[in-house]
């Protein structure tokens, strides 16, 4: 494709002078925004399809042509891309503008094989800034605000997207990454920001980094917690918002094949999950198994077209996240998500119960001899799946209390989920941690090729 015959008319707004006021995106009308999507959706089809190859052979395949799509409603013709669909594409084949305009490259590396490259213009660039800047305003971040951003520098989106976010919002950014844990708490305790952007279960992690060093992490300088790259539950904000004594911690959503971090965040104020961009990305959910798109409310599988993208187009793209939509509520044009109950390819099937290790966290933080640590490790001895819970007891809880503890969790596991649970009490540290994503389920189950 010629440099020149590429331009977007949905270039991105310069940075306002008032950065405490929403975007005028952000409070427009529902009917504002499907308006503003089907006009973006238009652009996009037809930008997909002029220079991705792939894109146009999928479309020819179906049958269906840009032109096709006459309102919002017909985005149903054309056909759903996946991880694999982008991954045929490796490395920059799927790339809709020439590399020159291409200004950065991330990869998510998944857990086997093949990273997925995604690519921004500058465009693409500011974009992605003003969005973060939006969830950080949304979650009560102020410009002035000093962050310390724990999410990963590098190739993962977390911490680049993070930052310039903040940058953009008028933040002081203390560009950390995640991992020396004991650094972290130096520099919290000696740059006193007001913010902390990380994973949950990180940011526990640093939390006891505090207590090691004789401190308590209730009287840092954090009010607010900007928190996402990992399921996580409402027990979950409780205990970290009672762990650092108040501080109010909110969600933001987002993948890299989509954008990264700030497809979606959430209100400081409502606390009711995270608002999706719309102006930018128009989700769907549908039923993972028979591929029909669901009403808004009810459950299913996360389904992303992003409507300004210049260097990656993303149409109809499979998350595999299960969650719902809901209507919105601090900015009423913008449809909620439901929080992320899990990905479908993390979903255990113990003896014919389906189980995600968020249910888990939400029994398990209900009990408070025990800590939010734990693992789940599936093996299958004599043919039988079995599944036990490695979980820390609190530091200032006695073995044979958390023991007792662990009798109750057990219970609660068999009653809510139907499943029979061992549960192995673990020392305080005795797991492993992660400076990123957390890991919860080890699988030790022999794989259906090596059967016997
Ligand atoms: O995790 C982007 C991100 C960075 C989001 C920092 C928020 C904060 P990926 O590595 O591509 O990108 O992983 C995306 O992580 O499909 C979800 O399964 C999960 N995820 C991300 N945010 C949340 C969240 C980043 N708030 C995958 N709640 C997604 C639950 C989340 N799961």
């Amino acid at each position: 494709m010629a440099a020149e015959s590429f331009r977007n008319p949905y270039a991105p707004a310069p940075i306002p002078d008032d950065r405490t006021a929403p975007d005028p995106e952000e409070t427009m009308s529902r009917d504002q925004i499907e308006s503003l999507q089907l006009e973006r959706l238009r652009w996009t089809l037809h930008h997909a399809y002029d220079s991705v190859p792939a894109y146009r052979e999928l479309y020819d395949e179906a049958g269906v042509h840009p032109e096709d799509l006459r309102e919002l409603e017909d985005l149903k013709l054309f056909p759903y891309t996946d991880k694999e669909f982008l991954r045929r594409s490796y490395p920059f084949k799927g790339f809709a503008v020439p590399m020159e305009q291409v200004r950065r490259i991330h990869a998510s590396s998944g857990t086997t094989g093949q990273p997925t490259v995604v690519a921004y213009t500058e465009n693409d660039l500011q974009t992605w800034g003003t969005l973060v800047a939006r969830c950080f305003r949304l979650s009560g971040l102020r410009p002035g605000d000093k962050v310390h951003n724990l999410y990963g520098y590098g190739l993962f989106t977390g911490g680049l997207g993070a930052h310039y976010g903040a940058e953009r919002l008028g933040c002081t950014v203390i560009p950390m990454s995640g991992g020396q844990t004991e650094k972290q708490v130096q520099m919290i305790r000696d740059f006193e920001p007001q913010a902390i952007l990380s994973t949950p279960t990180y940011l526990l992690t640093v939390a006891d980094g505090f207590t090691r060093a004789g401190l308590d992490p209730a009287e840092t300088s954090l009010r607010h917690a900007v928190l996402g790259a990992e399921p996580w539950t409402e027990e979950m904000r409780r205990e970290i918002e009672r762990t650092f004594g108040g501080m109010t911690a909110t969600d933001i959503y987002g993948l890299s094949e989509v954008m990264g971090p700030g497809v979606a965040g959430e209100s400081a104020e409502s606390k009711d999950g995270s608002h999706i961009w719309e102006d930018h990305f128009r989700p769907e959910i549908i039923d993972p198994f028979t591929d029909e798109v669901l009403e808004m409310g009810r459950p299913g599988e996360l389904v992303f077209t992003a409507l300004t993208k210049e260097a990656l187009p993303i149409i109809r793209y499979r998350t595999h996240d299960l969650t719902r939509l809901l209507p919105g509520t601090a900015r009423p044009g913008h449809r909620r998500m439901g929080r992320i109950t899990g990905r479908s390819d993390d979903m255990i099937i113990l003896r014919g119960v389906n189980l995600f290790p968020s249910q888990i966290e939400e029994l398990a933080l209900k009990i408070p001899e025990l800590s939010p640590h734990f693992q789940l490790r599936l093996t299958r001895p004599e043919r039988m799946d079995r599944m036990s819970v490695h979980i820390e007891r609190r530091e200032t809880v006695s073995v044979e209390t958390a023991q007792e503890a662990a009798r109750t969790l057990q219970h609660e596991i068999k009653t809510q989920i139907g499943s029979s649970a061992e549960i192995v009490v673990e020392e305080p540290g005795a797991l492993e941690r992660s400076s990123g994503k957390i890991r919860r389920i080890y699988d030790e189950r022999p794989k259906p090729t090596d059967r016997g």
